[in-house]
């Protein structure tokens, strides 16, 4: 840090759900540490005391919370009130995640992964924006990853990531008109949860040596400081490298008459790659469809098409 000066968090309060282990702890540890106060909230109340003596231990403020994000979010983001007065960051951590064939596995077990992650995640975020609004710099940040492009053995965690990016992004749009900055990251880390997923010693190894959490927490650490302006976006991080993740397309491929059987006749060059355009927001996927058929709606269409949409 030589020559920077630290961010600092001096009377600012944050809630980090699932941090009694992993990244999570990580987070909160980090915050704590530039002056937060922070809200350790796991399920496992052990893990979460074990967090907040962590914190407490190095100097810092923390208080234990083991409430479910699922069934008592209301309860979880009262502990920060009552123990602190305000709120000002929430990162929405949390998550589980269970491996199966999509069609033999229990189906119980499948929404509990989904819940957990995404309703979760919906419950906590729900009841914090009334007060991360009212902090001024209200700063949320959700934990999605790579899975939302989809993972074999693993839809319901990969539809509840896909869920947590569209959400952000939505959300993100909403909290710019009230102060509240939502950004989405797309984590690597070596932690409990990815211990379960590599079994190779090998790859083991470089996980160890090259993805420690505490480094997604200096990203996090980064997007929640009141003076950071990037938000509305989602980022891959791992270690010292993080990227912009957008969506992106490749080159339209038009058929003279829309049938199924031109369509099957263009079918190769439909699968042919070529150059991305990025489409940041829906907006941008929606102006370029119609401006590639309606040219002259270029002029006419916003900027921010979304509007126009009714989106
Ligand atoms: N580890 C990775 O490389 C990786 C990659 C992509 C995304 N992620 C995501 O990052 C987040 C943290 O991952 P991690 O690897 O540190 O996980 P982890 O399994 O080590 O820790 C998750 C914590 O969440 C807690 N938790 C579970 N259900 C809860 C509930 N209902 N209420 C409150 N707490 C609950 C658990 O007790 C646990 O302590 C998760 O959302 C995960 O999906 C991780």
């Amino acid at each position: 840090m030589a020559g920077e000066s630290v961010l600092d968090f001096e009377g600012r309060v944050a809630i980090v759900t699932g941090a009694g282990q992993g990244m999570g702890r990580e987070h909160a540890v980090m915050l704590a540490s530039r002056g937060a106060r922070v809200v350790v909230n796991d399920i496992n109340e052990g893990r979460a005391k074990e967090t907040v003596e962590a914190v407490t231990g190095a100097g810092g403020t923390a208080v234990v919370d083991s409430h479910d994000i699922v069934t008592a979010s209301a309860e979880l983001v009262q502990t920060a009130i009552d123990a602190f007065g305000r709120l000002d960051i929430v990162v929405n951590n949390a998550g589980i995640n269970a491996y199966g064939r999509f069609w033999e596995m229990d189906a119980d077990l499948w929404w509990r992964v989904f819940n957990t992650s995404f309703q979760g995640l919906v419950q906590v975020a729900r009841h914090a924006m009334p007060h991360l609004i009212e902090s001024g710099t209200g700063r949320m940040i959700n934990v999605s990853s790579n899975a939302l492009m989809g993972l074999p053995n693993d839809t319901s965690y990969a539809a509840a990531k896909a869920a947590i990016w569209g959400l952000g992004n939505s959300l993100a749009g909403e909290g710019r008109e009230v102060g509240v900055q939502v950004s989405t990251i797309l984590p690597v880390a070596w932690t409990p949860m990815l211990e379960d997923a590599f079994a190779d010693p090998v790859i083991q190894q470089v996980l160890r040596e090259n993805f420690p959490a505490s480094a997604v927490s200096a990203f996090v650490t980064w997007l929640a400081h009141q003076d950071t302006t990037v938000h509305g976006q989602a980022f891959e991080i791992g270690g010292v490298a993080a990227a912009r993740t957008v969506f992106s397309v490749l080159p339209r491929v038009q058929v003279a008459e829309a049938t199924p059987e031109e369509w099957a006749a263009n079918a190769s060059t439909l699968m042919q790659d070529g150059e991305l355009t990025p489409l940041p927001a829906a907006s941008d996927s929606f102006r370029a469809q119609v401006v590639n058929l309606a040219p002259e709606m270029d002029a006419y269409l916003p900027a921010d098409a979304a509007n126009v949409s009714g989106n």
